[in-house]
């Protein structure tokens, strides 16, 4: 396990593009790999996370390459069709990937073979009944360990369609469900009781999938092949929202966050900052591969605590850790409710945020499903360690650069998750 030392920042400057995002890099695979034909996918994301759906997709007998010698990693996939994949040899091993795990469960349910997919500890601890329910009614042969974990075994083929409400706001389970929609008989049409992330669905339209939107459900019916789909993948908002949360509680900075992806069924973070006070601004708006996409620009702000509750927590889902530092900087109290689902992320994120930030000075209260932060006080130095967990690792690297001491930080490695040039990007913006 690494350490690393995070000093306070004397001041923050500085222009970069933060990697290409995570859950569009792994969608860009998975689909092209079911495609008639090549495709050339920029700005991939190398992270472990999406190298964890490369290695996935070539144990099922996808081509596919990784050219990291250019400005931005290059991906090339030549698709196989949608019954094109073959049976592994082997367990498919997802990593720390549930993004990999939920969303090849739903491909994998339409494949006439067998399939095993296992991943690390904190994979094997996180819910999978969620997927395999609804799989298991379109007709997949489906088994998991006790209480729904993985190792999941899935002996996929003759699918129905099925009218499915989610019990949980996910997009993966929605994306599972779609993507098994694919292969089956008949219609899929998958509620949600919030709107979450919707890049499969933007990807499978533009791939040539008939796919639509009625209020709060999409319906998908198969039937199409999908045509390949060569693009840029925008900068990731999730990666970004650190550098906006560093800028925003340091008392001497001024960031540029180029190309930065601004999905509205992401950018609650960027309301949630706004609701505070941070002085932030969205330059240049354009569409790159079919998702919006601006610059971001955040300087030094005197923030105000906030309510995040209700609709807006699925569009801000992953930023809870680094929201929580925002906070503690913030006068006054944020709460944050309605977000039991964090619980079940890379590690019990209402927990080891609330523990960690502790052990850096914070006023902190756990709920069952959320946070309460006292702040104002800001941050201070310690000990503190990540879990394992990529978000919570960036979160409390965060802390050390605004707040008044040194912080040691434990399992610093875990940034590669979704973030390879963390540490590197943090030089840059600190020299
Ligand atoms: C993701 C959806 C979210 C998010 C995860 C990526 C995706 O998970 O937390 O990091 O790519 O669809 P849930 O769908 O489980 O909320």
């Amino acid at each position: 396990m690494s350490e690393r030392v995070i000093r306070p920042a004397r001041r923050l400057r500085g222009t970069i593009a933060v990697p290409g995002d995570k859950s569009i890099s792994h969608r860009a695979a998975m689909l092209n790999a079911l495609a008639e034909g090549e495709a050339a996918v920029h700005n991939f994301l190398p992270g472990e996370d999406c190298l964890s759906t490369l290695r996935v997709l070539r144990a099922l007998g996808v081509e596919a390459t990784l050219d990291e010698g250019g400005d931005t990693p290059v991906l090339r996939i030549r698709g196989r069709g949608l019954r094109g994949l073959r049976e592994a040899a082997d367990v498919l091993d997802c990593g720390n990937s549930g993004t990999t795990m939920r969303l090849m469960s739903g491909v994998l349910a339409g494949q006439y073979f067998l399939s095993v997919l296992t991943g690390d500890a904190s994979l094997r601890s996180r819910p999978m009944a969620r997927v395999l329910e609804p799989l298991h009614r379109m007709g997949a042969q489906v088994g998991s360990r006790e209480g729904g974990l993985a190792p999941l075994v899935i002996r996929g083929g003759h699918l129905r369609g099925i009218r499915y409400r989610l019990p949980v706001a996910s997009a993966q389970v929605k994306s599972c469900v779609l993507l098994a929609g694919l292969f089956a008989e008949g219609e899929t049409v998958v509620e949600e009781p919030e709107a979450t992330r919707d890049h499969t669905e933007r990807m499978l339209d533009a791939m040539g999938a008939r796919i639509g939107r009625e209020g709060p459900a999409v319906r998908l019916t198969p039937g199409q092949p999908l045509q390949p789909l060569s693009m840029r993948v925008p900068n990731d908002l999730s990666a970004a929202a650190f550098w906006m949360v560093a800028a925003a509680v340091h008392p001497d900075a001024e960031l540029r966050l180029t190309g930065v992806g601004i999905n509205p069924t992401r950018t609650g973070i960027i309301d949630a900052l706004r609701a505070m006070g941070a002085d932030l601004a969205t330059e240049e708006e354009r569409v790159v591969g079919g998702e919006p996409v601006a610059d971001i620009v955040v300087r030094s702000s005197r923030l105000q605590g906030t309510t995040v509750e209700g609709e807006m927590v699925a569009r801000l889902i992953d930023e809870a850790p680094v929201l929580a530092v925002a906070a503690a900087f913030a006068h006054g109290a944020t709460e944050i409710r309605d977000a039991r689902d964090l619980r079940v992320k890379e590690s019990d994120r209402i927990a080891t945020t609330a523990s960690q930030l502790r052990a850096l000075g914070a006023a902190v209260t756990e709920h069952d499903d959320g946070m309460t932060i006292d702040g104002g006080d800001g941050l201070r130095g310690g000990d503190v360690e990540s879990y394992g967990d990529h978000r919570l690792a960036m979160a409390l690297a965060i802390a050390g650069l605004a707040g008044s001491g040194d912080v040691r930080l434990r399992g610093a490695e875990a940034v590669a998750v979704s973030y390879p040039g963390f540490w590197a990007d943090l030089e840059k913006l600190t020299e």
